[in-house]
């Protein structure tokens, strides 16, 4: 009698620490999921926490800003050149581009945050790539011609001031 109760209650025991342990499997699974969804290898500019959707939203608004493709600043994989090793430091463009980065953000952020209004927005996208890039992935190049964007040039309208100060008789 006393055996046989001793095998119940070691069973009921043994069920308790399985449902426990399940219970705990469970709780730690759900913890998982909210960690970032992927640890990045080689972000210097960044948060490192970000989301897989706000780095591809970011990544594709750099490609549509410049015209170009990943590859424009990422550099193949060494062992399968057919894609592309988006951690590697290889190319010269993917270092311009993170001081491009920091450059748009602390324009935001010491030029126009502090004078948006109350309550102020988290993030501030006033200035962006495209402002400068225009679709070029160096702007140099849209400003050396830059004289055929003067279409409507009026060279009447030049030395205004020398021809007013004429006027008046002061030249
Ligand atoms: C104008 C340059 C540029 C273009 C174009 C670009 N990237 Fe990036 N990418 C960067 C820079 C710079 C970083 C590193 C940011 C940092 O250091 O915080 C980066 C980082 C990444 C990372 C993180 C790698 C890691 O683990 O460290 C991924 C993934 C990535 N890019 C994917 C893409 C994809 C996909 C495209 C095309 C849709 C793309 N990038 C287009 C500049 C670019
Ligand atoms: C305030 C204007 C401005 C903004 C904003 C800007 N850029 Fe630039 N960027 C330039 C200029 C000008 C150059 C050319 C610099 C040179 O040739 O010396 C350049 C060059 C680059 C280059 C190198 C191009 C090459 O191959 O010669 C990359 C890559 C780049 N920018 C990426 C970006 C990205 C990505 C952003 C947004 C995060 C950005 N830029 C925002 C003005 C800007």
């Amino acid at each position: 009698m006393k055996r046989k109760l001793l095998t119940v209650l070691m069973s009921v025991g043994f069920l308790v620490l399985i449902t426990t342990l399940y219970a705990f499997k469970l709780k730690t699974n759900e913890e998982e999921s909210y960690q970032p969804q992927t640890k990045w290898k080689n972000l210097k500019v960044l948060p490192q926490n970000i989301s897989k959707d706000s780095l591809d939203y970011l990544m594709d608004g750099y490609t549509s800003a410049l015209s170009v493709k990943c590859n424009y600043c990422h550099a193949p994989q060494k062992d399968n050149p057919t894609k592309l090793d988006f951690a590697s430091d290889d190319k010269i463009e993917k270092e311009i581009a993170r001081g491009m980065i920091k450059m748009t953000n602390d324009l935001n952020k010491i030029y126009f945050q502090p004078h948006f209004p109350d309550p102020k927005p988290a993030q501030v996208q006033v200035v962006n790539c495209v402002m400068c890039h225009r679709g070029a992935p160096n702007p140099e190049k849209y400003l050396a011609k830059m004289s055929t964007m003067y279409k409507t040039y009026d060279p009447e309208r030049d030395n205004r001031k020398e021809k007013i100060l004429k006027e008046m008789g002061k030249q």
